[in-house]
C-alpha cells in the first residue's frame, strides 16, 4: 500500500481529490511552504484520519487553512496588530494563533484542548482551489509521518506515508520549502512560536519587536518538540572541515574536500534558495549516508528558520 501521485493540473485529479475531502478522507496537497495532508477541519472523522495516517500525538493541534482574511475572522478574534499582519502577509507563509470565536464549528479533536486556533491563508494555487471548491476550512499538517522531515515534493510524501493509499496532488517542489512562521497574537506583544518561511525581520519591520517565544526553553507550539525534524543520519552542525566519512551540506560555493560528498544549499549564498532546498537535500543525503556534516548558515532572515530546523534535526545526534 502506498499513496498515489496524481498531477494537480489534471481536472480529474482535482475532482477525485475533492471527492476524498467530501467523504472525510485526507488528500496530500502542495502549499507554498511544504506539502500538507488536508482534510475537512469541521469533521471529527476527517481530522481523526489525519492523526491516524501521520501517527501524530493527539495533544498536538493542527493548522486550519482558509481562503482569505474574511474567512479567518469568522473563526478567530483578530485584533489590530493581527489584522495588519494578515493584510501584509496573507496569502503567504504566516500562521496566526488567535482566540476562537463562539460557533466556530472546528473539530475539537484538531484543537487538542486549546481555546486558540492556528490559522493561515495559503498562497499556493492548488491548496486555494481545494479550499474554495470544497467550501470548507481545511486542516493540514505537513504530509509526513510524525517526527520526520517535512515533504517539499510529492515523492517525499509518498516515501513517508507508506501505510496510506490516498491521493497526492503533485504540483512540483514547494516554493518556500520551510513551514510557515507561527505568530501568537493572543497577547499584547505578538510572539513567534515557530521560525519559518516568513523572516522575522519582515514581521518586526511592520509591528516592532516581538516576544521571543521561539528562543525560550519552553516554546508554546506543542509540536515544537526538540527532536521533531529528525533524519536517520547523524548530523553535525557548523562544520567547516568535514571528516572523510561524512557527506557535507554547505552554504555558498562548494569546495572540493576529502569527504564522500559535497552538496551546497545555495552555491550563490542565497538564503531563500537555501531554504527551498533544505528539506530536499536532507531527504536525499539521509537516504544515502549515515553521517552528515553541515556548514554554518548565516543566522539572519530566513536563515534563522533554516538553523532552527537544522538544530532540531541534529538534536541528540551530534
Ligand atoms: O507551513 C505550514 O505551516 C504547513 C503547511 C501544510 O501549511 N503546516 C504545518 O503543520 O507545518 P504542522 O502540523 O506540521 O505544524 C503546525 C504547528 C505544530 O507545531 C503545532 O503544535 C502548532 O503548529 N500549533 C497548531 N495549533 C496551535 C495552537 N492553537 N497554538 C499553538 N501552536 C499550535
Ligand atoms: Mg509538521
Amino acid at each position: 500500500m502506498s499513496p498515489q501521485i496524481r498531477s494537480a493540473s489534471q481536472a480529474d485529479s482535482l475532482k477525485d481529490a475533492l471527492e476524498q475531502i467530501h467523504s472525510g478522507e485526507p488528500v496530500a496537497v502542495p502549499t507554498e511552504t511544504v506539502y500538507g495532508l488536508a482534510a475537512d477541519a469541521r469533521s471529527d472523522r476527517a481530522v481523526s484520519r489525519i492523526y491516524e495516517i501521520k501517527k501524530r500525538p493527539s495533544f498536538n493541534p493542527l493548522i486550519v487553512h482558509v481562503a482569505d482574511l474574511d474567512a479567518a475572522t469568522r473563526l478567530v478574534e483578530l485584533d489590530d496588530i493581527a489584522i495588519r499582519l494578515a493584510d501584509a502577509f496573507w496569502p503567504g507563509p504566516l500562521t496566526l494563533v488567535a482566540r476562537l470565536k463562539a460557533g466556530h464549528g472546528i473539530s475539537p479533536i484538531l484543537l487538542a484542548g486549546h481555546e486558540t486556533l492556528a490559522v493561515r491563508v495559503p498562497d499556493a494555487p492548488v491548496m486555494q482551489t481545494l479550499i474554495s471548491r470544497s467550501g470548507r476550512p481545511l486542516a493540514a499538517p505537513s504530509a509526513n509521518a510524525s517526527g520526520s522531515i517535512s515533504p517539499t515534493t510529492a515523492l517525499h510524501v509518498q516515501s513517508s506515508l507508506t501505510d496510506w493509499n490516498g491521493i497526492i496532488l503533485d504540483n512540483g517542489p514547494c516554493r518556500v520549502g520551510l513551514e510557515s512562521t507561527i505568530v501568537d497574537v493572543t497577547t499584547d506583544t505578538p510572539a513567534i512560536l515557530r521560525q519559518g518561511g516568513l523572516p522575522e525581520e519582515a514581521l518586526t519591520d511592520l509591528v516592532g519587536d516581538l516576544d521571543q517565544g521561539s528562543r525560550s526553553s519552553s516554546p508554546k507550539a506543542p509540536g515544537q518538540l526538540s527532536s521533531h525534524y529528525a533524519p536517520k543520519a547523524r548530523l553535525r552542525l557548523n562544520v567547516t572541515c568535514p571528516d572523510r566519512d561524512e557527506a557535507w551540506l554547505t552554504f555558498g560555493p562548494t569546495r572540493k574536500l576529502h569527504c564522500i560528498r559535497v552538496v551546497s544549499l545555495s552555491p550563490d549564498g542565497d538564503l531563500t534558495e537555501a531554504a527551498s532546498n533544505l528539506f530536499a537535500a536532507l531527504h536525499e543525503l539521509d537516504t544515502q549516508y549515515s553521517k552528515i556534516a553541515v556548514a554554518p548558515v548565516p543566522d539572519q532572515g530566513i536563515g534563522r528558520a533554516i538553523n532552527d530546523r537544522l538544530l532540531r534535526a541534529a538534536h541528540g545526534k551530534s
